[in-house]
């Protein structure tokens, strides 16, 4: 396609935005997209949140997040910080913490660390225990529950309101049409953009949740920002059901630019608000005080299980 002019100003465009049916040019892409997340923000959070951290992995969706959400929160005056999680991986933990303080840097932002080593032990134990099949649960698995976990306890233990994550539209996609296809409606209840806290559970958000994750790659290109480029090395990088229906629609989408926004609007917007949930009660876990559907929670059984596994292999 030839490139055209841009919709504000006239001058030569750079990006094509199908969804919107424009071209835009450097400055005026930037300007659509902090629209973008700003109209996310009015409508679904809280005028005045609290003092909110930011959880930056260094990916491109994490980053575009820090940088467009810090001036909305910067314009009303919200204390914010970042929140890198630490897992223990072998050189990507590392690299991925320069650039979160990189780019923190840049809006001259604190990066806290919440490290797993302090409960003991780190991802390349669980690698190992997987690798092993001492531990039979995939690594990926097994992670995102730790940094739910950790963030959340993170935040709780530092006095934050709420913890905001760069989950974008395409996850989202896979995510609600893998529920509808398990049957585990209740599941799409997660997919709400703000969910409150309660009792120690602190308030979470995913302002990108409308947002594609090529619009982050632009954003993050547009305004100079540096990403993480290594991939984890503990990604099988195999397909699962998610990410395959996840490519369906947005191969549909290309077709028919926005259908995935309009997917995910209506779930948030009319389906999810139809959704009882079972009376399902949490309890506090036993070991670290904790709400969870089980006592001992899951992190605390984990970090039990590896405790044991690494000992009797030491003896
Ligand atoms: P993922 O579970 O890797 O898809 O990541 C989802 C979101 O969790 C990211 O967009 C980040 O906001 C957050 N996140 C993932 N890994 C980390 C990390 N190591 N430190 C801080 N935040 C993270
Ligand atoms: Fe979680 Fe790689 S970052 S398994
Ligand atoms: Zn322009
Ligand atoms: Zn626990």
């Amino acid at each position: 396609m030839p490139r055209g002019k841009c919709r504000v100003c006239g001058r030569e465009a750079e990006y094509w935005v199908p969804w919107a049916n424009a071209w835009f040019c450097r400055d005026h892409y930037i300007e659509y997209y902090n629209r973008r997340i700003k109209r996310v923000w009015d409508k679904y959070f809280p005028n005045d949140p609290g003092d909110t951290l930011i959880a930056v992995s260094g990916g491109k969706d994490s980053v575009a997040l820090l940088y467009s959400v810090s001036k909305i929160l910067m314009e009303k005056g919200v204390r914010h910080n970042v929140l890198f999680i630490d897992l223990g991986i072998p050189g990507y933990s590392d690299e991925s913490l320069k650039i979160v303080k990189w780019n923190a840097g840049r809006l001259g932002l604190n990066v806290e660390v919440a490290r797993l080593e302090d409960y003991g032990f780190t991802l390349r134990d669980i690698h190992r225990l997987v690798k092993t099949r001492r531990i039979r649960r995939p690594v990926c698995s097994i992670c995102g529950m730790i940094k739910r976990y950790l963030m959340n306890r993170y935040a709780y233990e530092h006095g934050y309101s709420l913890v905001l994550t760069g989950h974008n539209l395409d996850d989202m996609i896979g995510f609600t049409l893998a529920s509808l296809v398990s049957g585990r409606i209740e599941d799409l209840v997660k997919l709400r953009p703000y969910v409150e806290g309660h009792d120690r559970l602190v308030a979470r958000g995913k302002p990108l949740l409308f947002t594609y994750g090529v619009e982050n790659k632009w954003y993050v290109e547009a305004i100079g920002a540096r990403i993480v480029e290594a991939v984890c090395p503990y990604r099988t990088g195999e397909s699962s059901v998610n990410t395959e229906l996840r490519d369906a629609v947005l191969s549909v989408d290309k077709k028919h630019p926005g259908l995935a926004i309009l997917m995910a609007r209506n779930t948030v917007d009319k389906l999810i608000p139809r959704i009882r949930l079972p009376g399902k009660t949490l309890v506090r876990c036993s070991v670290c005080g904790y709400p969870s559907s089980s006592d001992p929670c899951g992190f605390c059984r984990l970090r039990e299980k590896v405790s044991r596994l690494l000992s009797s292999k030491k003896k």
